[in-house]
């Protein structure tokens, strides 16, 4: 007898859809549970990576109805997501391209405007200080999201003995050819691309020796600071009139006469 019932709920299950689904009362019946008998996909993706359409929402708040009595019962988006700016982009499923796992995005590499729905600050910092980065996608360096790239998987650092963590110490990604600094950064990076006044400094016996590139040149690259700033001045009003520059006895600040 139980072996029958099972093979007549079997017949019923396999009976043309159609036959099925067109008997109201079962139509009606078909719960949240049911789906799963014949769908394994969506109800597999939710449990493993549902995030908030697992927790926050049923497959039936979705899928309102099902064919053939209802024909169509894929739900738009936007019947649940509005009154943001990025829910007015076009083709979700493009980056959301499994509603079933709605935060496993497929980004393609030339994206950019959608990314400012949500990062203006970013957009507004690489139009602001115009450089090649400005012409590239975001998605070219954030190739997943929230992923941030290598500069050294891009670019040669500027001598052998500099690595990744160096290139912050001067560069911010989104403003690359505004260069900043503090007065740590070390001698031997700006050495890198001054290898005179490194080695002169390093070479001289004066006391200037002792400080740092950054220490003079402070902050901003090209900042050349007067002697006058540190020393104010050391000397006699009527020995100045004569020598107005400090250079003219002293040398340069790399190698002064002492
Ligand atoms: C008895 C088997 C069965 C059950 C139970 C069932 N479905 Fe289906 N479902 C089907 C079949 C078969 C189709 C294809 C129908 C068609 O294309 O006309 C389908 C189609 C769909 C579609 C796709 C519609 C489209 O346009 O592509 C969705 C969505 C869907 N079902 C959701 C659900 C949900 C949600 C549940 C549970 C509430 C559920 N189904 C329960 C068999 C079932
Ligand atoms: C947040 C809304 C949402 C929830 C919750 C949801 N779905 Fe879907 N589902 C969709 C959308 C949107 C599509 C259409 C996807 C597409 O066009 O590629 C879809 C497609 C489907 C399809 C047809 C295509 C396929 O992937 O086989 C089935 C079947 C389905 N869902 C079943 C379910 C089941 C079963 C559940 C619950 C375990 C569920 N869905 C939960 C939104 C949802
Ligand atoms: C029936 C309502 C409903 C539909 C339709 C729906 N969502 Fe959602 N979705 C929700 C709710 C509720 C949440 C949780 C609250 C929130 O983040 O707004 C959510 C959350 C999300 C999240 C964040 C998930 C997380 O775990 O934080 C994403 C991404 C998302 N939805 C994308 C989509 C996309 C894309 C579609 C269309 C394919 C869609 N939703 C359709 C109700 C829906
Ligand atoms: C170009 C890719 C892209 C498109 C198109 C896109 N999204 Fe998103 N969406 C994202 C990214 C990236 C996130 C951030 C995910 C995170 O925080 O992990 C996101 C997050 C979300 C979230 C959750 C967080 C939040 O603050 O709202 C929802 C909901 C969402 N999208 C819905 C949608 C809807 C609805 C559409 C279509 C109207 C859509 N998305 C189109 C890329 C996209
Ligand atoms: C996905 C590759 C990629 C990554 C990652 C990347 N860049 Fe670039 N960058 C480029 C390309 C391509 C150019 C243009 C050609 C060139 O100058 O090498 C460029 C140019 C530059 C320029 C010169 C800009 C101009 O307009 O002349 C600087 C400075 C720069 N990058 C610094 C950096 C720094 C610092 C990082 C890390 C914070 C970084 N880049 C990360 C690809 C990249
Ligand atoms: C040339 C590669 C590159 C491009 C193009 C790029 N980024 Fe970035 N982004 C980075 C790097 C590297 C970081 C890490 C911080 C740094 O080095 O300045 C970062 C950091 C971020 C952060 C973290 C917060 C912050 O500002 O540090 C966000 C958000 C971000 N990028 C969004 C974007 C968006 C949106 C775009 C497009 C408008 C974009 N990025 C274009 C390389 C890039
Ligand atoms: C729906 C809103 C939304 C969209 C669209 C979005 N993001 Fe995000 N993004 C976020 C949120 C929320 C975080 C997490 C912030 C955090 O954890 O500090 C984040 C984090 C990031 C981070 C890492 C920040 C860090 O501090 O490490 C990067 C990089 C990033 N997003 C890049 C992008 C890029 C590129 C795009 C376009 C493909 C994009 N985002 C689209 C909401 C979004
Ligand atoms: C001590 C500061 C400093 C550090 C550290 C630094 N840079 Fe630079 N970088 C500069 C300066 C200054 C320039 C601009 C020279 C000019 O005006 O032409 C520059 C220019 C660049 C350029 C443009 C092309 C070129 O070579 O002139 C790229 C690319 C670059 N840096 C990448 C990097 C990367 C990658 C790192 C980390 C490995 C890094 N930088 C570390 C100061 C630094
Ligand atoms: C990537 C190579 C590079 C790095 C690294 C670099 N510079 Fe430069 N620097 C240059 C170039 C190129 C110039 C322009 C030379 C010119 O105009 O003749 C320059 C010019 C200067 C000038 C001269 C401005 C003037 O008016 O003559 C000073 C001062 C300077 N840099 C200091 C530094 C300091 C300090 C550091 C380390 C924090 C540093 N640089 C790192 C490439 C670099
Ligand atoms: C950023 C600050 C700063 C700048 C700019 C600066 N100096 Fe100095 N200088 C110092 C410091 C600090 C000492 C060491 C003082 C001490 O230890 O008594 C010093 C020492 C000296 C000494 C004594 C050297 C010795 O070895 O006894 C002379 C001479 C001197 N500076 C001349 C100059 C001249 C000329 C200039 C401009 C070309 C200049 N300085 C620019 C900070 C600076
Ligand atoms: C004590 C302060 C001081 C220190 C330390 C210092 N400089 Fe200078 N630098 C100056 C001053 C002042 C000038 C302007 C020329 C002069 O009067 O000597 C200058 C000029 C320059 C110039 C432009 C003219 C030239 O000589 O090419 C460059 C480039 C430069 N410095 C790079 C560096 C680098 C790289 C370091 C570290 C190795 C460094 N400086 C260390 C004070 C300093
Ligand atoms: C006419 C030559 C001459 C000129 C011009 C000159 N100095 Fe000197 N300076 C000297 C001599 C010589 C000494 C060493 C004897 C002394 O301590 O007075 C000296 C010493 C110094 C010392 C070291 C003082 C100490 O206590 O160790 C500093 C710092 C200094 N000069 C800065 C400057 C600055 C800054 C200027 C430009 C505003 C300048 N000098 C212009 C000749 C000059």
């Amino acid at each position: 007898m139980k072996r029958l019932i099972t093979i007549c709920i079997a017949l019923t299950l396999s009976l043309s859809l159609t036959q099925a689904f067109t008997s109201i009362s079962l139509a009606a019946e078909l719960s949240n549970d049911d789906c799963v008998k014949c769908h394994t996909q969506p109800p597999a993706d939710i449990a493993a990576q549902g995030g908030a359409h697992k927790t926050e929402v049923t497959c039936l708040e979705c899928h309102e109805g099902h064919p053939p009595a209802v024909r169509d019962n894929i739900p738009a988006c936007n019947s649940c997501h509005s009154d943001k700016a990025h829910y007015e982009l076009k083709k979700c499923l493009s980056c959301h391209s499994n509603p079933h796992t709605p935060l496993v995005l497929h980004l393609a590499k030339d994206i950019t405007g959608p990314c400012l729905t949500c990062h203006q600050e970013q957009g507004t910092q690489l139009q602001e200080n115009k450089s090649f980065h400005t012409t590239m996608a975001c998605t070219a360096c954030h190739q997943q999201h929230a992923q941030v790239p290598q500069c050294v998987n891009c670019h040669t650092p500027h001598n052998n003995t500099m690595v990744q963590a160096d290139c912050g110490k001067c560069h911010q990604a989104h403003k690359p050819l505004v260069i900043v600094y503090n007065d740590a950064t070390p001698s031997k990076s700006c050495g890198a691309c001054h290898d005179e006044a490194f080695n002169q400094l390093s070479a001289s016996a004066s006391k200037h020796r002792a400080l740092s590139c950054a220490a003079c040149h402070k902050e901003k690259h090209k900042m050349v600071p007067a002697c006058q700033d540190c020393h104010s001045i050391p000397h006699s009003a009527g020995m100045m009139k004569k020598f107005p520059t400090c250079g003219e006895c002293h040398n340069t600040a790399h190698d002064l006469n002492l």
